[in-house]
């Protein structure tokens, strides 16, 4: 061995010491995970009922197989290949993924990018495949195929309130779909919301609660997140006995159809939200009342929610009778938990001694019920009430549970990423996410060079902690190409071009290229999907403001001017009328 090899040799030990041992805590967890994956067999076959449900008809012309990572150099991969021209059965292409979420993001990539075809929500266009050629004439991929790699490993999507602002009514026909869309746009990272209240109603009983008094503590099914979270309680409620045990029933469903495709449901975890009864019952518990949020009246019966502090011992007792009941009714199913106690909800003191024995009571909590549970938080705290959470209790918070016990979700990184401006969480994993929309409004508009640029900027920044990318946006079912290309994030390693990017894109949404409908979507991505501040209005309140100040006080040759302008916003308002009503038609050239 050469004296240099031997030097090197002496030296890696203490070189990446930091680094290496934090990814060997998500390496671990990972692994951890891969254990609690359905059989290979379970999955081909989920895989194998998405493609029956998305394109029957090309039911052989498939074949999925699982693989092992070190397929892929140790990581999450498809592969799309031919299949052997010499067999009679049918088989023509091959895909292999390392869950049943990559065989079908495998299957999507294939039918996008080989067969033009385009896949989206029903109230975004909806699924138009009638591009893809017939069994038999299937586009044959180049050589040895296509191996696409994850370049981080989790695909996370959904945030809290999606519950109330997009699902709320939904059954399992609807849910069925979306699992379906989750798993070609490559999510294995979803959260599993449903039902927790008839997980709570169990517990809550189990500490001497009533019935009646829970009446009072959910919210109705529309309010279901605010209630969750501790803004409101009791309104839009009570909840009838039967909508408790459907949503319980549903939620089964939706958790097997999740596992069974390899995906990894993150479930809910305690925040200190409980009933105003508990105060009766546990008289010496410590329960704060907090204040009004925006709720209705300053009406108690609606507003004002009670919070046991995390360093009560019943706290930990509570948090943990949840998590043992999920597992009792769901099985050993994940390690992920989500729980944001602080949102828009400060803790009482900015003692960073304090906020991080509450952080470790949380963490306690969770991992008595399952010794291996990692936090999963939403950092949505640190940009809205970043007055209150300055470095020192960023730090304390994050660095209260043992490391790789906690991923954050950078939850507004298309427009306000924490990342950069906390050492990357301060070495906490942390997810890359889109946030995009708020309160389920369906504007046009979005961040696309944000979505095509942000996720590797940050991957392959120095000291990066990031494990993911995600959509965390409030409500979903609006701008299909926002979200078609923060789900290609997952597979991409490299910046998109989004010019080129935007004509396969209208390729094949449209049926045909079609020059002038090029050029509008390039005027689109310059004006209305660069909204650089990451909400609606900037565009057009901004310029509407601007005309209109323009007019009152600057004199004649000024509005001649705005007039021009006008004109040019009004062309690209008309081309944006006219694009959605294309959008919104199944192939309109065919
Ligand atoms: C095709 O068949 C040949 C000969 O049987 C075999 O060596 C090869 O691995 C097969 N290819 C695939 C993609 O299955
Ligand atoms: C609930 O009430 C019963 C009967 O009064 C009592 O034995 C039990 O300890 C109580 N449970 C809790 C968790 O306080
Ligand atoms: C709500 O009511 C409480 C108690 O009645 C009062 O102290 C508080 O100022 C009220 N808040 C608002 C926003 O009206
Ligand atoms: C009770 O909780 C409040 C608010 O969470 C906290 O300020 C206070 O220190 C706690 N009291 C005790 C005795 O732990
Ligand atoms: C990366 O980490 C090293 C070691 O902790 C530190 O010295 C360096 O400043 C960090 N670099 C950046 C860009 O954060």
């Amino acid at each position: 061995m050469s004296m240099f090899l031997l030097w090197v040799l002496m030296l890696l030990p203490f070189l990446p010491l930091s680094s290496s041992s934090h990814s060997e805590a998500i390496e671990a967890l990972l692994s951890r995970l891969d254990t609690k994956r359905a059989a290979p067999s379970v999955q081909e076959s989920a895989a194998k009922a998405v493609l029956q449900r998305l394109l029957p008809t090309h039911l052989d012309s498939f074949q999925f197989e699982i693989v092992s990572k070190d397929v892929c150099g140790g990581k999450s991969c498809f592969w799309i290949s031919n299949y052997n021209v010499s067999s009679k059965n049918g088989l023509e292409i091959m895909i292999k993924g390392t869950t049943a979420v990559e065989i079908a993001s495998g299957l999507h990539w294939y039918i996008k990018y080989w067969c033009g075809a385009h896949v989206s929500w029903d109230k975004t266009g909806g699924i138009q495949i009638a591009s893809i050629p017939k069994p038999g004439s299937l586009p044959l991929v180049k050589d040895e195929g296509v191996l696409i790699q994850r370049p981080v490993p989790w695909n996370y999507y959904q945030n809290v309130v999606t519950s109330s602002y997009s699902y709320v009514w939904w059954d399992w026909e609807r849910w069925e779909k979306e699992i379906d869309w989750m798993a070609l746009q490559g999510v294995n990272l979803p959260l599993a919301f449903n039902g927790q209240e008839a997980i709570w109603q169990k517990v809550l009983m189990d500490f001497n609660i009533s019935k009646k008094d829970l009446n009072g503590f959910f919210g109705g099914p529309a309010f279901l997140a605010w209630a969750r979270m501790g803004n409101l309680h009791g309104w839009g409620g009570p909840l009838s006995q039967n909508w408790l045990d459907q949503q319980l029933v549903l939620q089964k469903q939706i958790l097997s159809r999740m596992l069974e495709l390899g995906m990894t449901p993150v479930l809910p975890s305690f925040s200190g939200n409980v009933p105003e009864a508990l105060k009766k019952i546990f008289p010496s518990a410590n329960i704060t009342r907090l204040g009004e949020w925006n709720t209705v009246d300053n009406n108690t019966r609606w507003c004002c929610t009670y919070l046991l502090d995390a360093s009560d011992p019943l706290f930990i007792q509570i948090g943990k009778a949840f998590i043992k009941q999920q597992i009792k009714e769901y099985g050993d199913v994940t390690d992920i938990y989500n729980c944001d106690t602080f949102n828009e909800n400060s803790p009482p003191t900015n003692d960073p001694a304090y906020i991080s024995s509450l952080g470790a009571a949380i963490y306690k909590a969770m991992s008595q019920g399952d010794k291996d549970s990692v936090w999963l938080m939403q950092g949505w705290l640190f940009y809205s009430d970043s007055g209150f959470w300055k470095p020192p209790q960023m730090k304390a918070l994050l660095h209260s549970v043992p490391f790789g016990k906690m991923v954050v979700l950078d939850l507004f990184a298309d427009a306000k990423p924490i990342w950069r401006t906390s050492s990357q969480f301060y070495g906490t994993p942390y997810i890359w996410c889109m946030l995009h929309n708020f309160g389920g409004n369906i504007e046009m508009y979005g961040i696309l060079d944000a979505v095509s640029s942000g996720p590797v900027d940050a991957r392959i920044s120095k000291n990066s902690t990031m494990v993911g990318v995600g959509m965390c946006m409030e409500g979903i079912e609006q701008n299909a190409v926002v979200y078609e290309l923060m789900s290609e994030m997952a597979f991409r390693s490299e910046k998109v071009q989004l010019v080129e990017w935007l004509k396969t894109y209208s390729y094949r949404r449209y049926g045909k290229a079609v020059h002038h409908v090029e050029a509008a979507w390039e005027i689109l991505y310059r004006t209305i999907y660069h909204c650089t501040d990451g909400i609606a209005v900037c565009f057009w309140d901004k310029s509407i403001g601007h005309i209109i100040v323009t007019i009152f006080l600057f004199p004649f040759w000024k509005i001649v001017l705005q007039n021009i302008i006008v004109i040019f916003y009004g062309m690209i308002h008309i081309s944006m009328v006219l694009l959605s009503c294309l959008d919104y038609a199944n192939s309109p050239f065919s």
